[in-house]
């Protein structure tokens, strides 16, 4: 008796349009089907050309969520346990929903600029959102294109950098004293064990498509390693004020049951916000990455 060799997926037919400076939708694919290998070499060559790519209308489950991330690499888990969907810690909630006088999801992912778990020594290679409940107004995301605000550095602040190690830490800005509209909760000391600062170069270089990017943001980065900290605050003032400038800029308005992929290697992301009496749902997946260089 011989055994039959599983069937190879069947190749789809797709369409991939680019936005302009940064970003790409990617339209006609249906995730919840497993790619075959020519299919996903696309959308990870996609993925490496524009930064950010947009699947259309994808009408998948949290474990084909979970599935067609995995093919990037290993999931990352976050600290916020609390916010895992049951049965499912691959997945973050996002979402300012209170129910039962509790949120349901992580109402301030995003409120600052940054770059998903630079804080870790291995910080995310990319992550996934997908659109579960949105709201009639705002809701955007934003992301800004590191590689672009590298390239475009002034000719000094550029040499200035380079070689530089910044600091980063979970708790650069989200264990302050409470910003308005924090929901996020006190982490517990094990939890704190979890995200110790780590050091990464303040330009680090792209380990697939190896192009330089600034790698500091307003979310996560403390101080600049070894400089004075009026110095410090300043030069990551002047960094954060050229990297979003809005040339850098795509602004991601959300489409019922977009999926939303991009690389934090590139981009740093910021959630723009909507009122609080809408409701906002997501689901996150996290890739986990490389240690920078
Ligand atoms: C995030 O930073 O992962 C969330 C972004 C968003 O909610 O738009």
């Amino acid at each position: 008796m011989t055994l039959a060799s599983p069937r190879p997926a069947a190749g789809q037919t797709f369409e991939i349009r680019p936005f302009g400076n940064l970003g790409a939708e990617i339209l006609g694919i249906d995730l919840a089907q497993p790619l075959n290998a020519e299919d996903f070499a696309r959308v990870h060559r996609a993925h490496l050309d524009h930064h950010v790519v947009v699947f259309r209308d994808q009408r998948i489950t949290p474990e084909e969520q979970i599935a067609f991330s995995r093919r990037f690499g290993e999931l990352q888990i976050h600290v916020l346990k609390q916010f895992h969907l049951a049965g499912h810690p691959e997945i973050l909630i996002v979402s300012n929903i209170v129910e039962g006088g509790q949120p349901i999801g992580l109402g301030d992912a995003g409120k600052f600029w940054h770059s998903d778990l630079s804080y870790k020594e291995l910080p995310s290679l990319g992550s996934m959102l997908h659109a579960q409940e949105l709201p009639e107004e705002g809701g955007d995301t934003l992301f800004a294109n590191m590689h672009l605000a590298y390239d475009t550095l002034p000719a000094a602040l550029k040499r200035q950098v380079e070689g530089l190690q910044a600091e980063h830490s979970y708790t650069a800005t989200y264990a302050k004293p409470k910003f308005e509209g924090n929901w996020r909760p006190t982490l517990t000391a094990a939890q704190l064990a979890e995200v110790k600062a780590v050091v990464h170069p303040v330009v680090r270089t792209h380990p697939e498509n190896g192009r330089k990017a600034l790698f500091v943001s307003e979310g996560f980065t403390t101080h600049i390693v070894g400089l004075p900290e009026d110095e410090s605050r300043e030069l990551l003032a002047e960094l954060h004020a050229h990297s979003v400038k809005p040339e850098h800029l795509y602004r991601h308005q959300w489409q019922p049951h977009d999926l939303v992929f991009w690389d934090n290697r590139s981009l740093l992301h910021l959630a723009a916000g909507c009122p609080n009496h809408l409701r906002r749902k997501l689901y996150r997946t996290t890739i986990q990455g490389d240690a920078p260089f």
